[in-house]
């Protein structure tokens, strides 16, 4: 991966070398559509990722020649399935290099993920009176669980606060953090700020007190490679929609020390050893946790997501999108009117704003008519556009797919919305 002297190319074109643009948007067909008479303009990753070519076909290729339920089976369908499941397992672990095959659990998602920790660990090791710690920039999705964990054992919830750009204030984190402090539970990377939170600090300083960390890593995984031997987080959630895969799916990471201590998340099917009546023992992780029939299609799905992006290497979309945010950030900050809501200097490529006297909805509405797509809304982070002052922003959120002439277009769409309200 490089980045070449910028000063020599023309400011529409990448200048990471051997980045394709072209090849890659050929590998997602729903991008060469058009809305509303008008070339599709796809700004909504962080809320939901498209999907290449790739993973359509193992989904098709799954349906088609494997599909049959998993682990059960003696037949050579149900075997063919059970072997794509726990390849997409094994890919999981490569991709995140963790440790053990067997500390990738999945899920239906990020949130289902933290409510798995909140009801297994939190259940097991929180009590009342102990401390669980967020941030202030959590989704509602790292904020909802533990306030019903606190309901049901009467502990308390503590929030780090962040200051005007949407940076973490570490003093206070390091203030919150005490012996009470029971578990850290932090975003990677903020859906609705796009700020990058330094977590390999926070796990550092919760370790040093024995304090175990979860990030919610949805935002954080399809703008950079993820280590989390690295980072030494205890929990580590990811989503597949997010990841340019499936609805329906994701991933648990965990320590195995927590998975062999922890209780199971729901009973049922494939979770068990043997069950009588009078007592059912448990399977070893990660089956103890995969009660019932599982996504299937989505893990297999998932797992084709991550050879594809392996395919074209994680350091790459990341020098990339670095160069993609830099060039919109630029051009939005030239907009009169135009309010960046998030701008810490360590962020991933979300772009979140307001305009002078113009609801979110309606610039989302007017852009929509331009074939534009963003969010606008809370983005399930209420307490964020509570700490800014403001009901909602819109949201352009980058993938590696998009190009510098989508951020021109999104440009254009802006002013002339402001021209409308004029
Ligand atoms: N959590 C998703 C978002 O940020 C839906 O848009």
């Amino acid at each position: 991966m490089s980045i070449e002297n910028a000063t020599q190319v023309p400011s529409k074109v990448s200048v990471v070398s051997g980045f394709d643009i072209t090849r890659i948007r050929a590998d997602f067909p729903i991008l060469a559509q058009e809305v509303h008479g008008k070339p599709l303009v796809y700004l909504d990753n962080a809320a939901s990722a498209q999907t290449p070519q790739p993973v359509l076909d193992a989904l098709i290729k799954f349906y088609q020649q494997d599909y049959s339920n998993i682990h059960r089976g003696v037949h050579v369908l149900s075997q063919r399935s059970t072997e794509a499941y726990e390849d997409a397992r094994l890919k999981l672990q490569r991709h995140f290099n963790a440790e053990e095959v067997s500390e990738i659990i999945f899920v239906r998602g990020t949130t289902e993920a933290i409510n798995l920790v909140a009801q297994t660990y939190g259940r097991s090791h929180i009590h009342k009176g102990d401390e669980i710690l967020i941030s202030a920039m959590e989704h509602h999705s790292n904020i909802v669980p533990w306030q019903m964990l606190c309901e049901q054992t009467g502990a308390v919830l503590r929030v780090i606060p962040m200051d005007d750009q949407g940076t973490l204030d570490m003093e206070e984190f390091d203030k919150l953090l005490s012996p009470k402090t029971k578990l850290v539970s932090v975003v990677h990377v903020s859906n609705a700020l796009g700020t990058i939170n330094p977590v390999k600090e926070i796990i550092k300083k919760a370790h040093s007190i024995d304090v175990p960390v979860l990030l919610d890593g949805a935002q954080a995984c399809p703008h950079m490679k993820i280590d989390v031997q690295d980072l030494d987080c205890d929990f580590y959630t990811m989503s597949g929609h997010k990841l340019f895969g499936p609805t329906g799916i994701g991933t648990l990471y965990a320590k195995s020390k927590w998975l062999e201590a922890l209780p199971p998340y729901h009973g049922g099917g494939d979770m068990i050893e043997s069950v009588s009546f009078e007592k059912s023992v448990y399977a070893k992780a990660p089956h103890k946790f995969e009660a019932g029939t599982p996504n299937i299609a989505g893990t297999i799905g998932m797992g084709a997501a991550i050879d594809y992006l392996q395919s074209i290497g994680m350091e790459q979309i990341a020098a990339y999108e670095a160069e993609l945010l830099d060039y919109a950030t630029k051009a939005l900050e030239q907009i009169s009117g135009l309010r960046l809501i998030g701008t810490s200097p360590n962020k991933a490529s979300v772009l979140s704003f307001v305009l002078d006297g113009i609801h979110p909805h309606d610039i989302g509405t007017i852009l929509d008519q331009k074939g534009i797509a963003i969010r606008a809304g809370h983005h399930c982070a209420e307490p964020v556009m509570k700490r800014f002052g403001i009901p909602a922003t819109a949201r352009a959120s980058l993938a590696f797919y998009n190009t510098h002439a989508e951020i021109d277009a999104l440009v254009d769409g802006i002013e002339t919305t402001i021209r409308l309200f004029q």
